[in-house]
C-alpha cells in the first residue's frame, strides 16, 4: 500500500512518520524546498519531542520530496494535510487544499482514496470529491474520505500512535475498507486505538465540535476565574472541587490568559462563521471567542491597575509560546501583551526556552532578547509569566527577589503555589486568586 502525504507540517509529518513506523511505504510531499532538504538530512523542521528519533528509525520507509509529478502518479492513498488558515472574516481559507486537488487532477492515474486530514468546513469533502471527479483526466475513481486529526503540539507523536480515537468519515464501502486496512496496526496492542466510522459530514463536524468544546471549556473557566476574583474565591480550589465529578473531569480547566495556537482560535472562528452562513449563529462559540479575546490581555490590565504610572516601565516577560513544549507563537497571548506594553512605551526584555527566534521575526529590535531567565529579569520593575514552562515553574521565589529591582510578579499561568509565595517579600498577582502584596509599596514604585 503506497501512501502519499501532502504537506509536512505538524499533522502531515507526524502522520507520515507514524505510518512509516508501521512499515508502510510513505512519500511526504511539500512545496517548501528548505523543509524537504532538512528532512532529507534527517533533521526535523519542527520542535516536537521524539519526532526526529522516530524519523531516523523509519527512514527506510519514507521519502521526502518536492517532485509532485512522480509522487502523485500512483499512490493508493493520498492524505491532504495542508494548512487551512483563516480569512479576514474568520472563514477557513481552502487555497492550499485546492492546490493539492489540482495536482491530483493533473497527475494521478489510478483509482485512489483521497483523505482530508486538514480541518475543513462541513460539506467540503463532498465538494472536493465532485471538484476532482469532474475534472480528472484519466477515467479513474477518486474516493474522498474525512479523517480529522486530534494531535496536540508538544505531544504530537504520542497523540497519533496512542490516539484517543480515529474518526473515519467515508461514504463508500471501498474507501472505508481501505482506511480500516491502513489504520489496522493502530488498533493492535499496545496502541489499541478505537476506530469510529461515520458519514463524511459528521466526521468533519467531530473535529470542529471537539476543538470548540475544549476552547469553550477554557473560556468558561476563565470567566469563572475572573468572577472568583470579584467574589474572593480561589479558582484552583473551585476547579479541584469541580473535577471530582467525572462528568466534568479535571482536564482543560486551567485558568490563565486564554488559549492561543494555530487551532482553537481558527476553528472557533471558522465554525462561528459557518453557522452565520446558515443563518443560525452558534451563540456559545461567539461567547467563547469574545471571552478569550479579552482574557489574553487581562494580565496587562492587572499591571495597568497596579502601577500609578506604567509609561517607561522596564519589564521582563518569561515565556512567549502559546503553550509549553513548542516553539509556536501563533496567536500566543504574549504577542497581544507585548503590543500593549510597547504602546505604553515600556522597555521589554523577553525570554523563552525555544520561542525567541519566532518572536524576533515579529518585534525585531523593538524589544530586547535575553538568553537566560536571570538576564531577562535583572533589575526589572516587574515580570510577566505568559507560558508555564517547567523551568519557569521550578524557579525559586528568592531568585526574583535577588535579581529584580522590584520583585513584582504578574503570573498569567498560575505557576506558583499561593501559600508558598505568601512567605516571601514579593507582590504576586495571578489569575482567579487572591493578590499578594508583601512589598511595602514605597514612593519609588
Ligand atoms: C488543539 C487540541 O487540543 C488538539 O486536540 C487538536 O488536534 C489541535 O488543537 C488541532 O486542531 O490541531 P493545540 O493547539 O496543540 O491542540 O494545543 P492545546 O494543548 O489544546 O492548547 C491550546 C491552548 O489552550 C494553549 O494556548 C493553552 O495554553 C490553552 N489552555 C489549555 C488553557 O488556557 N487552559 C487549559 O486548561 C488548557
Amino acid at each position: 500500500m503506497k501512501i502519499l502525504i501532502t504537506g509536512t507540517g505538524y499533522v502531515g509529518l507526524v502522520t507520515g512518520i507514524a505510518f512509516a513506523n508501521f512499515g508502510f511505504d510513505v512519500t511526504c510531499y511539500d512545496i517548501d524546498k528548505d523543509k524537504i532538504q532538512l528532512l532529507k538530512n534527517d533533521k526535523c523542521p519542527i520542535y516536537e519531542k521524539d519526532l526526529e528519533k522516530y524519523m531516523i528509525k523509519c527512514k527506510n520507509n519514507i521519502i521526502y520530496t518536492t517532485d509532485f509529478k512522480n509522487s502523485f502518479k500512483n499512490p493508493d492513498v493520498i492524505f491532504i494535510c495542508v494548512g487551512t488558515p483563516e480569512n479576514n472574516d474568520g472563514s477557513a481559507n481552502l487555497k492550499f487544499v485546492y492546490e493539492i486537488c489540482d495536482k491530483i487532477i493533473e497527475n494521478v492515474n489510478n483509482d485512489c482514496v483521497v483523505v482530508i486530514k486538514s480541518t475543513v468546513p462541513i460539506g467540503t469533502n463532498d465538494i472536493i470529491e465532485k471538484f476532482i471527479q469532474d475534472r480528472i483526466k484519466n477515467k479513474i475513481k477518486i474516493y474522498v474520505v474525512s479523517n480529522p486529526e486530534f494531535l496536540s503540539q508538544g505531544t504530537a507523536l504520542k497523540n497519533t500512535l496512542n490516539a484517543s480515537r480515529i474518526i473515519i468519515g467515508a461514504n463508500e464501502k471501498y474507501a472505508k475498507d481501505i482506511m480500516l486496512k491502513i489504520y489496522k496496526p493502530f488498533t493492535k496492542n499496545p496502541y489499541n486505538v478505537p476506530i469510529i466510522t461515520m458519514d463524511r459530514k459528521s466526521a468533519e463536524m467531530v473535529k470542529y465540535a471537539s476543538n470548540d468544546f475544549l476552547a469553550l471549556k477554557i473560556s468558561y473557566i476563565n470567566e469563572i476565574s475572573n468572577f472568583c476574583e470579584l467574589v474572593g474565591a480561589n479558582i484552583e480550589d473551585v476547579t479541584l472541587g469541580m473535577s471530582y465529578d467525572d462528568r466534568i473531569g479535571k482536564k482543560f480547566l486551567n485558568s490563565g490568559i486564554g488559549y492561543g495556537g494555530s487551532c482553537f482560535p481558527k476553528d472557533t472562528k471558522a465554525l462561528h462563521w459557518l453557522s452565520k452562513d446558515y443563518n443560525s449563529e452558534l451563540k456559545t462559540i461567539k461567547a467563547c471567542i469574545d471571552v478569550n479575546k479579552k482574557q489574553k490581555t487581562k494580565i496587562f490590565d492587572k499591571f495597568n491597575k497596579y502601577f500609578k504610572k506604567i509609561n517607561n516601565r522596564n519589564v521582563a516577560i518569561l515565556g512567549l509560546t502559546f503553550k509549553p513544549e513548542t516553539d509556536d507563537i501563533r496567536e500566543a497571548p504574549s504577542i497581544d501583551n507585548i503590543k500593549l506594553l510597547l504602546k505604553n512605551n515600556c522597555k521589554i526584555t523577553v525570554f523563552d526556552p525555544v520561542g525567541i527566534n519566532n518572536i524576533k521575526k515579529i518585534f525585531k529590535d523593538k524589544i530586547n532578547y535575553a538568553s537566560s531567565i536571570k538576564e531577562c529579569i535583572k533589575n526589572k520593575e516587574a515580570v510577566f509569566i505568559m507560558t508555564e514552562w517547567e523551568i519557569i515553574k521550578n524557579l525559586d521565589i528568592n531568585f526574583f527577589i535577588k535579581h529584580m529591582k522590584f520583585p513584582i510578579i504578574f503570573d498569567g499561568r498560575n505557576c506558583f503555589d499561593l501559600l508558598l509565595v505568601k512567605k516571601y517579600k514579593v507582590d504576586y498577582i495571578s489569575m482567579g486568586r487572591e493578590n499578594i502584596f508583601n512589598l511595602n509599596k514605597n514612593k519609588e514604585i
